[in-house]
């Protein structure tokens, strides 16, 4: 899209997939146009193609809001293996808002998953959101952990951090 106002991306192309949004406002910070580029599977492609028409008529303080369960609903579910799909189109709409309201889309978030490039605050927001339980959780939600397996020790950390706090 030449005149979008806002780009997000997410995923990596190392691994397979990843999505590329575009998303055009207008003075009212409604959303009045949006498209996408997927890289990947089936799934990547419908949930990103989904996104572009949820969003459609949306104000930007109402796109935060969107979840990545509401992209799962709106297609009427996706099989739990490419649930991470879901949350790489919540990343790449929460990157897109960033860049609209010019915020800093560069910070200080630790990749925890070299494999898949998968980032601390996904991980943790996935664990809170979905009340995961469990490494193998984590992977059908971000990828994390499915690769050479280096990272399960910190994902493990994570979820014990997590759990923690919901006992205190
Ligand atoms: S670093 Fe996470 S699976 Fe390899």
């Amino acid at each position: 899209m030449e005149d979008a106002n806002a780009v997000g991306y997410a995923g990596s192309l190392a691994c397979g997939d990843a999505i590329t949004l575009f998303l055009k406002f207008d003075e009212q910070d409604i959303v009045t146009a949006a498209k996408f580029l997927a890289f990947g599977c089936g799934s990547a492609v419908a949930v990103a193609s989904i996104l572009t028409e949820i969003v459609i008529g949306k104000h930007v303080d109402e796109l935060a809001k969107i979840t990545n369960q509401d992209i799962v609903d709106a297609l009427d579910g996706l099989p739990e293996a490419k649930i991470h799909c879901s949350v790489m189109c919540k990343e790449v709409l929460e990157y897109a808002i960033r860049e609209y309201k010019n915020e800093n889309t560069e910070n200080e978030n630790k990749t925890v998953c070299q494999c898949f490039d998968v980032k601390e605050d996904l991980i943790v927001d996935v664990i809170r959101k979905n009340n995961l339980k469990t490494i193998e959780e984590i992977t059908n939600y971000t990828k994390a952990g499915g690769g050479c397996g280096k990272c399960k020790n910190d994902l493990l950390k994570i979820l014990d951090n997590e759990t923690s706090k919901e006992i205190n």
